[in-house]
């Protein structure tokens, strides 16, 4: 190691320990920490290690525009571990070098909240394989160039984890671990501040338990317990969990729902300062023990709470974070027809310094929550719960005329909140596409729900970000109603888009016609267009290009004096746009190198009449 790395990780570690002295004000468990570092870093493999070497020379590694994303459940590709080992062509095939596995480590079946309820943070569940497979999966991608992100689920444990069993015996030291109380007194007090998450799945934040007669903190599902972070034991032996997980191979560690990890009598217990000093400390953690790995952070706030996670430039908190914002908003917008939300978000994006990096996507594993800004919408008349009722009418087709298929998810009657379940496909109207076009409706209704499909997706490829796609989407797989019949699953509409991956639909890609083929191919040809331009490099200055028509999204491009402008018509009628070259440019021509098509201005003119049919797109690029 060089005296300037030395010198660094000096810094970094006497940063830790005073964070960790402020927060804890305890030596001993300190001392026990260090320890932990110490054997975390001892145990990581020489390959892990020549790979944070490589990755300490270039910190943002995450940030190339040629990384796709894929997110995948392992049991619904390919059966087990191994199984998604033996289909790594497909996933090679489809370019994609960042998967992410969805949980796999060891939970009960039917109260494992899809294994977001984790009974072991060393034992993967038998049924998907083991420690050694994932270690082998782990070098498989590596020699194919592909990062692994893998989930770490540190705000609760299952309530059959070593340390709730414990706990439920009436160890007390096991009991400290958690919040756990003898009557409902205080859990009312925290009733009275508290938002549910869940609140028709699992209402409520407290959950009664009968072995102990005690009261015990559940802010998810009942079975899912909080850990107290308060005790430096819990905080110690969790980042241990999490660093023997990185050992195994993982690039990117995906911390789940982390703005709940602190509680406070009398707050909503989201967000609290606390909250970022441990992911502080974990990042630390992670520079001193594995710095070739990244950390994730699933924060699903409103937008202002959102960027602070990623912490100063010079001391992160999480280096990529879920661009939750403009997911929702990107799904406002297709059901309104208008984009001024969208831009109006986009340019608090693009204003963010460079350290404040996204994995953009459009679907993922969990509802879509409708975080959208209502202060802003409010101008235009638009009322919060009206809203989102159009909103959830429009994607579940209640409303006349809407082609979108979804449920709903969390219908409290009293709140006004429902969120959406859905997969890309049936909710931008594939599902009902395809119905029509069967009862020889014709497949208008089909073509419409693939041009805006793909919409979608070029707009999530013109993002400076990770653009990670749901495994499934890249066939246009529709939803799955089978949960509706399996009692593990039938109270959770989040299984509708969680169905099992259809290779024999996906082996429909290579059929010309095929709406497999047509969607399959055009995410390929946006891939391979993204990352053999620099105009899409997550350095390149981005802007709102403003369209003068509210249905049409624009976004600018400019890195070392390419000037790309991205459009896309996020209605289902054709629109027509001026597109300006930016002020000093000399040449007035684009080319939109989706198609290689010239477009120019008429005689005498500046701008350039650019045709969108009804979700159409393009990416125009300024002609040198
Ligand atoms: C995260 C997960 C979600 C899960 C919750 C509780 O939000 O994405 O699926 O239900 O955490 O662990």
């Amino acid at each position: 190691m060089t005296d300037g790395k030395k010198a660094r990780k000096i810094e970094l570690f006497e940063e830790l320990k005073w964070l960790y002295m402020e927060l804890y004000g305890d030596e001993e468990a300190f001392g026990y920490f260090v320890k932990i570092l110490e054997k975390n870093a001892d145990e990581r493999r020489l390959s892990l290690q020549k790979l944070d070497r490589i990755r300490e020379d270039d910190e943002q590694w995450y940030h190339s525009n040629k990384l796709l994303g894929m997110m995948l459940y392992v049991q619904n590709f390919g059966g087990s571990i191994n199984g998604v080992k033996g289909n790594l062509p497909y996933l090679e095939e489809c370019g994609i070098n960042y998967l992410h596995l969805m949980p796999i480590l060891d939970s009960t079946k039917g109260k494992s909240d899809g294994g977001y309820a984790v009974s072991d943070f060393r034992k993967i569940r038998p049924s998907l394989g083991t420690m050694e497979d994932l270690e082998n999966l782990a070098d498989a991608c590596h020699e194919k160039g592909i990062s692994l992100c893998f989930d770490f689920v540190l705000n609760h444990t299952s309530d059959e984890h070593a340390w709730a069993k414990a706990a439920k015996g009436g160890d007390p030291v096991a009991q400290s671990r958690f919040f756990i109380y003898d009557n409902w007194d205080i859990p009312h007090k925290y009733e009275e501040t508290v938002p549910q998450v869940f609140p028709t799945t699992a209402p409520g934040n407290f959950t009664w338990c009968d072995e102990i007669q005690k009261v015990v903190m559940t802010t998810f599902h009942n079975y899912q317990w909080d850990l107290n972070y308060s005790n430096p034991m819990v905080f110690n032996d969790m980042t241990d969990n999490l660093l023997y997980l990185a050992n195994r191979g993982m690039d990117v560690i995906r911390l789940d729902a982390i703005p709940y990890i602190w509680k406070e009598l009398g707050t909503n217990c989201r967000n609290l300062p606390q909250v970022h000093t441990i992911i502080r400390m974990m990042h630390l953690a992670c520079q001193l023990v594995c710095p070739g790995v990244a950390l994730l952070g699933e924060v699903v706030m409103e937008p202002r709470e959102v960027v602070p996670y990623f912490g100063p430039a010079e001391r992160p908190e999480c280096d990529i974070l879920y661009n939750v914002t403009t997911m929702c908003t990107t799904w406002h917008s297709l059901a309104t027809r208008d984009v001024r939300l969208l831009a109006h978000q986009m340019e608090q994006v693009c204003k963010l310094p460079g350290n404040c990096f996204f994995q953009n996507y459009l679907r993922c594993h969990d509802d879509i929550g409708w975080g959208l800004d209502f202060a802003f919408l409010g101008q235009f008349g638009i009322g919060e719960v009206a809203h989102k009722k159009y909103l959830n009418e429009w994607f579940t087709g209640k409303w006349p005329g809407s082609w979108a298929r979804g449920e709903l998810y969390n219908d409290a009657a009293d709140l006004g909140d429902a969120r959406t379940c859905g997969t890309t496909a049936s909710l931008c109207g594939l599902e009902s596409g395809i119905l029509e076009a069967l009862d020889n409706k014709g497949g208008e209704a089909l073509k419409r729900g693939i041009d805006c499909d793909l919409m979608l997706h070029a707009w999530l490829f013109t993002q400076t970000g990770i653009p990670v796609i749901y495994s499934g989407d890249e066939i246009g797989q529709l939803n799955d109603y089978s949960y509706h019949e399996d009692p593990a699953h039938w109270e959770d509409s989040r299984y509708l888009h969680r169905g099992k991956f259809d290779f024999g639909l996906a082996a429909l890609r290579k059929k010309k016609g095929m709406m497999q083929q047509v969607i399959y191919d055009g995410l390929q040809h946006l891939k391979n267009v993204r990352a053999k331009y620099d105009v899409f490099r997550s350095d390149a200055n981005v802007y709102v290009y403003y369209t003068g028509d509210d249905r049409v999204m624009g976004l600018m491009r400019e890195y070392e004096g390419q000037t790309l402008v991205g459009l896309f018509n996020f209605s289902e009628h054709p629109a027509d746009v001026k597109l300006y070259p930016p002020d000093e440019a000399e040449s007035l021509t684009w080319v939109d190198i989706l198609t290689d098509a010239e477009h120019g201005p008429e005689e005498g003119e500046r701008y350039t009449d650019v045709h969108l049919e009804g979700y159409g797109f393009c990416w125009m690029l300024q002609k040198k």
